[in-house]
């Protein structure tokens, strides 16, 4: 049997590069857009065809068109909180405009029947419920533009698949941590301790720390978005772990591992962050077989030695 062809966006970003080393592991011929403003080429491996290209060009449409995938994994985002609340308009732009433009794409080619798995974020899109941990069917109140923009495209996949047939599933992760994750950027908590420990810098935490998320390891999302391909399945789907970890438990656990004995120093909390957030993935495990499997005092060993020998 041919092997099957996918195209990822955000190729070379924190999830998609685990996921482009997954499917290329799995047989699947793999093809990357990205345009390089977080991701970065070390994170693929040698020869990987990736297309440097921002999201929004037209010429992504003509790349679809080219590969002709049997899936698109859409990962490429602007994901910063806390850039969205800055700038509303730059975050739709890319969130929405560039996931529209990959959209078109796929309904140009019409002898071929392409399935989109849409990644997107489940932390953002409940905001702060009554009753945790959030379902599927917990009603949307994203506080933030990103988890605004993100949502959009919910919406758009079953007016595509209605109008247009498009075949899709919608993977909504909690937070997602690893080797590979970007310490530079305002998100992502455990990749910034891990670095700014290991290499003794200060490190302040927003707010009291008591703040909750749902932490899982990016090994675990990349089999979920895996099953979801396979599958015919739109979801929506929450990706977590069903319970709530604080900011304040994550810095303990990584100071264990990174030698930190500093105590943190604390800053006001930041515009469009959420207190607490949990998911159910009761649906995932029902229809797709798919439970996390990396506790996350093993993730954090993981990610944790990763940094170190970036480090050394
Ligand atoms: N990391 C998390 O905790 C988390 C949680 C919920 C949802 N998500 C979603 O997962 C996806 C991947 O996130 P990540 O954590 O790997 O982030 P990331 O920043 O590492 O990856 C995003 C990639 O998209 C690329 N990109 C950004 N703008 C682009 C554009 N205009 N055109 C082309 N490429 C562009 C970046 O260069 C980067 O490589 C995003 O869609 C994000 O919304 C992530």
């Amino acid at each position: 049997m041919a092997s099957k062809t996918a195209l990822v966006t955000g190729a070379a970003g924190f999830i998609g590069s685990h996921l482009v080393d997954r499917l290329i592991a799995e047989g699947y011929s793999v093809v990357g857009i990205d345009d390089l403003s977080s991701g970065r080429l070390a994170n693929l491996p040698d020869g990987f065809d990736l297309r440097n290209i921002d999201i929004r060009k037209p010429g992504v449409r003509d790349i679809v068109a080219e590969v002709r995938p049997d899936f698109v994994f859409h990962l490429a985002a602007q994901i910063s909180v806390s850039v969205s609340a800055r700038e509303p308009v730059k975050d739709a732009d890319v969130n929405v405009m560039g996931a529209l433009n990959l959209l078109e794409g796929i309904r140009a080619v019409e002898d071929e029947k392409i399935k989109i798995i849409y990644v997107t974020s489940g932390g953002t899109a409940y905001g702060e419920p009554a009753v945790l941990p959030a379902l599927e069917s917990t009603p949307v109140r994203p506080l933030s533009p990103y988890g605004a923009s993100k949502l959009a495209i919910e919406t758009y996949l079953p007016v595509y698949e209605k109008i247009f047939g498009l075949e899709y599933s919608i993977i909504r992760l909690a937070n997602i941590y690893g080797p590979r994750q970007d310490p530079h950027g305002e998100a992502g908590v455990v990749a910034i301790f891990a670095k700014a420990m290991l290499g003794r810098k200060p490190l302040k935490i927003f707010g009291n720390g008591n703040d909750e998320r749902d932490y899982v390891f990016v090994g675990d999302v990349v089999d979920c978005v895996l099953k979801a391909a396979e599958n015919s399945l739109p979801g929506p789907f929450n990706v977590g772990t069903g319970v709530g970890t604080s900011t304040n438990r994550i810095f303990e656990v990584l100071a264990a591992n990174c030698g930190h004995t500093e105590k943190a120093v604390h800053a006001p909390p930041r515009a469009g962050d959420i207190n607490r957030i949990f998911l159910d993935a009761t649906k995932a495990a029902r229809e797709l077989g798919w439970t996390p499997r990396i506790s996350l005092e093993d993730g954090l060993k993981t990610t944790a030695e990763w940094f170190r020998q970036q480090s050394d």
